[in-house]
C-alpha cells in the first residue's frame, strides 16, 4: 500500500484543493488529506471545523482520509507510513513558495515531494483569495464546495442566505 499525504491548511478547502487530492488518489493507493497549521497564517476557521469539512467532502472517495497534523509535517508523514507529499502547482510562485517546503520536508525525515498541476480552469482560486471574496461580497459557490460556501459566510459572520457575505472579521 503506497500511501501519499496531501497537507495544507485548508482555511477554506477549495475545489482547487479538492482536484489536486483526486489526481493524487490516482496516483497512490491511500492519501491522507493533513489538515494543518501554518505557522504564518491566522486561520478563519477551526483546525476542527476544517476537518469536519474535508471528511464532509472525501466521505465518499474510498481511497481518501482526512486527519489533523499536530507540530510538523515531517513526522505526520512518518506515522502514517507514506511514501510522498503530494502538492498542488498553480504556476511559478507556487513553485518557489513550495520548494523550500519539500527541501526542509526531506532533508527532516527523508520524504520526496511530487507536485501536480492542477486543473488550469482553477487556477486563480485560493483560499486567500476566496475568503477576501466573501468578506467583500463576492460569490464563492463556484470556488469551494458546497458545504464549505455556509461555513465560510458564518465564520465571516455574514449572510449565509444565497452565496454572498457580508464584510466580517477573521477570527484568530
Ligand atoms: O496550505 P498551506 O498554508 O500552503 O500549507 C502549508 C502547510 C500547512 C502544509 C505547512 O505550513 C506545514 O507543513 N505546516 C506544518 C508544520 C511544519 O511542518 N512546518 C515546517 C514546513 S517545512
Amino acid at each position: 500500500m503506497r500511501t501519499a499525504v496531501c497537507p495544507g491548511s485548508f482555511d477554506p478547502l477549495t475545489l482547487g484543493h479538492v482536484d489536486v487530492v483526486r489526481r493524487a488518489a490516482t496516483l497512490f493507493d491511500e492519501v491522507v488529506v493533513g489538515v494543518a497549521r501554518n505557522s504564518s497564517k491566522s486561520p478563519l476557521l477551526s483546525p476542527d471545523r476544517r476537518v469536519a469539512l474535508a471528511r464532509e467532502v472525501f466521505a465518499d472517495e474510498e481511497r481518501v482520509r482526512v486527519e489533523q497534523v499536530d507540530g510538523l509535517l515531517a513526522d505526520f508523514v512518518r506515522s502514517v507510513g507514506a511514501v510522498a507529499v503530494v502538492k498542488g502547482l498553480r504556476g511559478g510562485a507556487d513553485f518557489d513558495a513550495e520548494s523550500p517546503m519539500a527541501l526542509m520536508n526531506r532533508h527532516l525525515s527523508g520524504v520526496e515531494t511530487v507536485f501536480v498541476i492542477g486543473d488550469t480552469r482553477l487556477a486563480h482560486v485560493a483560499s486567500s483569495l476566496v475568503k477576501d471574496v466573501a468578506r467583500f461580497g463576492g460569490r464563492i459557490d463556484d470556488l469551494v464546495p458546497d458545504v464549505v460556501a455556509p461555513a465560510v459566510l458564518e465564520a465571516l459572520g455574514g449572510a449565509s442566505r444565497g452565496s454572498g457575505a457580508r464584510r466580517g472579521e477573521e477570527r484568530g
